[in-house]
């Protein structure tokens, strides 16, 4: 499958994008690991968090749904898991093999994790590593790449980590496997990552120390069941975001949207460059905070995007490469470097789909300069990208249509459903030329 995206246009009207993506995963973990029964609304009922629904299933886990977003999951409690009879398929997500990869660590019973063509080629040494010293035994095919082999019956222990990336996935694998470790397991990072896990942790009646860049839990606690309230994935809404502000005439307004301080780089970094966006009805929603977000078309402006904001919308870049070649002038990425091990490597990708829209687009080790054509509409030529099969590489392919001089055919975008299932249509209803077409 691929989208025929037609040139031009403008965004109108209000919509919620999908479920957030991170909390969803998270969710359906806690749910099944807690004693009693969680309710989930608000879902993401994309490909990613299914293959971790239908891990728990296959370890014993019986829950009902998802229907529109609603999942009711029976949890059976932090050592009920059985175990799986098969590998347990993570398809194309880094998130749910590296937190799934802590929770295996600490059972009973033997499992191996394996995933899609991307997933295969992604590093795991990251989890494997500090879990060894946790006391976890976890084998990898070669490099650390997947599929991971974790033997069961381990004693784990709590060690004091210091991450060397700034890795949420990683910050995340150490401490759900410090749930079963013996004393205490403290995680540092070196800059902010999304703390969804240490908030949903709590929310389920689990005591997790923050102090600083250090995380605490201790092993041997149990977890409650509780009502999840899951809101829009800010990482969704940026490609609404960023096609708003590109696009002269528009004006958006995307409802229940997390506005977590670990995930709002990408307001904050938009905002630098000039966008017109503002946070309205603010509000607290199961322990996340929520709004709704207003963007309206804005002149931007290129920037050198402060590294510190570089975790914090490490997701948005492939959606803000497109909004910095709508620029006025040359944006400045560093620090990007994790870039390079997404679902595809996005340096490259990016800049080689900007270069072929026409755009001065320069690849670096850590990031990327790119020369902004600011206010000559349009700004990309049309043509043929490829997204490498990455859901967000294609997405954002789809909304630099609107800047273009001519039809883009984005190929390869089935993975569009593994975050964000109905984005055509959503598209389509708020002005974007976008069909799907048998590749
Ligand atoms: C995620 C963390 C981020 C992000 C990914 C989701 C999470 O990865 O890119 O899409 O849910 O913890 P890293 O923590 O590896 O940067």
């Amino acid at each position: 499958m691929d989208y025929q995206v037609a040139s031009g246009g403008a965004l109108k009207g209000r919509l919620r994008v999908a479920g957030d993506k991170s909390i969803s995963h998270r969710s359906v973990m806690l749910g099944s690991l807690a004693d009693g029964v969680t309710h989930v609304t608000g879902l993401l009922e994309g490909e990613d968090v299914l293959c971790t629904l239908a891990a728990f299933r296959a370890m014993g886990v019986m829950a009902k749904g998802p229907e529109q977003g609603r999942l009711s999951i029976q949890g059976v409690g932090l050592h009920g898991l059985r175990p799986p009879a098969q590998p347990l398929d993570m398809g194309n997500s880094g998130t749910a093999m590296r937190l799934m990869a802590g929770i295996l660590a600490g059972q009973a019973f033997d499992s191996v994790l394996i995933g899609d063509e991307s997933l295969s080629k992604r590093p795991m040494k990251r989890v494997s590593e500090p879990l060894g010293q946790m006391g976890a035994r976890i084998d990898t095919n070669e490099g650390g790449r997947p599929p991971l082999r974790i033997h069961g019956k381990q004693k784990l222990r709590g060690i004091d980590y210091k991450m060397p990336v700034a890795s949420a996935q990683v910050k995340s694998s150490l401490l759900l496997a410090g749930l079963y470790a013996e004393g205490e397991t403290v995680v540092t990072e070196p800059a902010p990552t999304r703390d969804h896990t240490e908030r949903m942790l709590r929310g389920f009646g689990y005591d997790v120390r923050v102090e600083g860049a250090c995380v605490r839990v201790r092993g041997g606690g149990k977890l409650t069941a509780c009502d999840i309230d899951v809101p829009a994935d800010i990482s969704s809404a940026t490609f609404f975001l960023v096609g708003a502000a590109i696009s002269e005439g528009s004006e958006l307004l995307l409802e229940h949207v997390g506005i977590n301080p670990t995930r709002i780089g990408v307001i904050n970094i938009l905002k630098l460059m000039g966008a017109d966006l503002a946070i309205e009805n603010a509000r607290e929603v199961g322990g996340e905070p929520v709004a709704d977000l207003r963007v309206r078309s804005a002149a931007l402006h290129g920037i050198e995007v402060p590294p510190e904001l570089v975790p914090l919308a490490i997701d948005e870049f492939p959606a803000l490469f497109v909004a910095a070649a709508c620029a006025r002038g040359r944006t400045l990425v560093t620090g990007a470097e994790e870039l390079r091990v997404k679902e595809s490597d996005r340096i490259a990708v990016m800049a080689d789909g900007l270069s072929g829209l026409g755009i001065a687009a320069q690849p670096t080790p850590d990031g990327m300069i790119i020369e902004g054509r600011g206010v000559d509409a349009p700004v990309f030529a049309g043509g043929r990208i490829e997204s490498h099969g990455d859901h967000r590489i294609a997405m954002a392919f789809t909304i630099a249509a609107l800047r273009a001089s001519a039809p883009i055919l984005v190929r390869d975008t089935p993975n569009v459903a593994t975050s964000f299932p109905g984005f055509p249509a959503l598209a389509r209803g708020a002005g974007i030329g976008i069909e799907e077409v048998d590749a």
